[in-house]
């Protein structure tokens, strides 16, 4: 027997640093649709899926909870897990970075990369945030302060382990070059040569001290391993890599693609490819980065309240219909939008309508014609090829598809197949037929060959609609489901009988439906915004307060900094002095916009330069968490300038 061939296909690893969405999952399904395709058509498949649990997030996030990183990461988990068996994810493998074999590979791994002289020790240096223990270049500050707490930071350095990426930059830009399928779709990887390799890679900053939920360096016990780096060698470490049993790496690697969301193509495209080359071991065929899934108003975000929570909308509608939308509604490789109407349109038109439909006629007929026992197809007309042809020809078809990862463009076939056997009871009018005995071979001919066809779309569908396709089964009696099986149109077995069973999926109300998520919705912004409030700092006496000089100023100029997109250069009036402030409201303001209002300003905080511009003071300004709004705080009447605020 000839082995069998291997297709590994792996999801990023999750963050279990909250609930995840229906964005999540999409890369999910995904995957989980290409692999059970793979399996049907013959290969030998691992799927792997995980979850990512170190770092100073997570730690952070257990800390406010008040429990061990461990005891935090292991909730959610099993939520995830929970998640991915209501998805009917069929994965192979599920990884956790804390588990004990992943951690040993890493400490191997990196060691070997420590010896062979690619990790050398440095210094990392950067804007400092004491409270929050993180570091910040110069362009991730807002308003030269922490975007994490808008608390000042302080120029700081911190001994740290660096990979010598720089060293592989050549290499790996000549082997995207030659590679034209390794980054996908193609738009993504000019961005990633364009903007990131040819102009010149810096090496990586692999090791922090300021926190300790994560790897330990073995080459220097004070250092965790960066989270990344961690993370990426999950796709490895999973086969067992660096263990003392890597049958499975050896069977598997190389990877046939990762999936992945277009966020963090760099670190799969880049990073990643490096680790791999300076550790000798061949590069993953392909990297696959989807693109967003985005609701009414945008980018779903927590601080907004507007996450789809996908256990929301399979309590209500079930597996299969969440499955069909994020498969077929996103084009995949683009952005796509989620709504909730087209949503449950899509579930009455596709899944009621044409395939439902399809599926309770033909079992009503052969119930009611037959006795609900398969007739057998003796009396073929002309007008049955083309039917029988596009059948039979359909699993090629979806195969070249998922072959070139087009999986809305694989399950438009498959409606094709669908529509085309509706189309074909149009056709031959089964029950005008039905009034004549002398007619009874060819109504059990057209019966017998929509069962076959549906024969034959159940089980393609079985990759993307698992559950529907098994109720197909059940309720016509399908036995033969094998790959070879659908080249032939003589699969289905006459004198077998069937049970016509609910319908499976019935029509929905749409009026009714939405109201129902529109309140689900509504609630879950309310919670949000109560949970996503920022905890209030430590107490201060009116000693404190008094240390801050608050004073009323007048903007009489103002225009943007050269070279940022966040900065507005500010000519404010205090009592007569002129003071310039710079400040990162330009994406909420025009400089016009300002020119004549009274603001409030820190009037006695040390001058710092941002941009090369001295900026002497910060004006108060109120924003929502992820900063999409954001107003100054202004004085609603015309106080003279210099007046304290207090
Ligand atoms: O990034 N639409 O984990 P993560 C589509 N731990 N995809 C989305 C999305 C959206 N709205 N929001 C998130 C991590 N994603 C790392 C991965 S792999 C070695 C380490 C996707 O939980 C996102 O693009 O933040 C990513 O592919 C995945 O969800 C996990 O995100
Ligand atoms: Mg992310």
């Amino acid at each position: 027997m000839s082995e069998k061939k291997k297709y590994y296909i792996t999801t990023p690893i999750y963050y279990p640093s909250a609930k995840l969405h229906i964005g999540n999952t999409y890369t999910t399904v995904a995957a989980d649709a290409l692999a059970r395709f793979k399996r049907l058509t013959g290969y030998d498949v691992m799927l792997l899926t995980g979850s990512d649990e170190h770092g100073q997030k997570i730690q952070r996030k257990a800390e406010e909870k008040g429990v061990t990183p461990k005891e935090y990461v292991d909730e959610i988990v099993a939520g995830i897990k929970d998640l991915w068996k209501m998805m009917n994810i069929s994965y192979d493998k599920f990884i956790r970075t804390t588990d004990d074999y992943h951690e040993k590979s890493v400490q191997k791994i990196v060691e070997k990369l420590y010896e062979q002289g690619d990790i050398y020790k440095g210094s990392y240096e950067g804007w400092y945030c004491t409270p929050c223990e993180s570091f910040w270049t110069e362009t991730q500050l807002v308003d030269g302060k922490c975007p994490d707490c808008g608390r000042p930071v302080e120029r700081a350095k911190e001994e740290a382990y660096f990979f010598k990426t720089s060293k592989y930059a050549d290499r790996l830009i000549k082997y995207i070059e030659d590679h034209p399928s390794f980054i996908q779709p193609e738009s993504r990887k000019n961005e990633m040569l364009n903007n990131f390799l040819r102009p010149g890679l810096e090496d990586l900053c692999i090791s922090r001290t300021s926190f300790d939920w994560g790897i330990r360096a073995p080459f220097d016990e004070k250092h965790v391993i960066y989270v990344w780096i961690d993370a990426l060698l999950n796709y490895i470490s999973a086969l067992g890599y660096g263990t003392e049993n890597d049958e499975l790496f050896k069977k598997y690697w190389p990877c046939d693609v990762h999936l992945i969301g277009k966020d963090i193509l760099r670190f799969h495209t880049i990073y990643w490819p490096i680790i791999l080359m300076a550790l000798g071991i061949e590069l993953p065929k392909q990297v696959f980065g989807h693109g967003w899934l985005l609701v009414d108003g945008g980018k779903m975000s927590k601080s907004k309240g507007n996450v789809v929570d996908p256990v929301v909308l399979i309590n209500e509608f079930g597996t299969d219909p969440v499955r069909y939308y994020l498969l077929h509604e996103i084009p995949f490789g683009s952005d796509g939008l989620f709504n909730n109407e087209i949503f449950i349109k899509k579930i009455n038109s596709d899944l009621a309508n044409d395939l439902g439909n399809l599926v309770s006629r033909t079992a009503a007929m052969v119930e009611k014609y037959f006795d609900g026992v398969i007739p057998a197809p003796t009396e073929k007309e002309a007008i049955d090829d083309e039917l029988i042809t596009l059948a039979i020809e359909t699993p090629k078809k979806i195969e070249k598809h998922i072959d070139n990862l087009k999986i809305p463009e694989a399950l438009d076939e498959i409606w094709n197949l669908i529509r085309r056997s509706n189309k074909y009871i149009d056709e031959t009018t089964p029950w005008i037929l039905a009034r004549d005995e002398s007619k009874k071979a060819r109504l059990g001919t057209v019966l017998y060959n929509l069962i076959e066809s549906l024969r034959i779309a159940s089980t393609l569908l079985s990759a993307f609609l698992p559950e529907t396709s098994e109720k197909i089964n059940k309720q016509l009696n399908i036995e033969l489901t094998t790959w070879d099986s659908l080249f032939s149109f003589d699969g289905t077995r006459s004198g077998s009988k069937i049970e016509k069973g609910e319908v499976i999926f019935p029509r929905i109300d749409v009026d009714e439906k939405l109201e129902v998520l529109n309140k689900i919705k509504e609630e879950q912004v309310k919670a949000t915004q109560h949970e996503n409030i920022k905890p209030i700092k430590d107490e201060i006496t009116i000693d404190d307060f008094d240390k801050l000089d608050l004073r009323v100023v007048k903007v009489l100029a103002c225009e943007p900094v050269k070279k940022s997109n966040k900065l507005l250069k500010l000519k404010v009036d205090l009592a007569g002095e002129q003071r310039q402030v710079v400040s990162g409201i330009a994406k909420y303001y025009k400089p016009d916009d300002l020119i004549g209002k009274y603001v409030v300003l820190v009037a006695n905080l040390k001058p710092v330069k941002l941009r090369g511009e001295i900026s002497q003071g910060m004006i108060l300004a109120a924003a929502t968490d992820d900063d999409s709004k954001l107003f100054t705080v202004s004085i609603p009447g015309q106080l003279p300038t210099g007046s304290q605020v207090k």
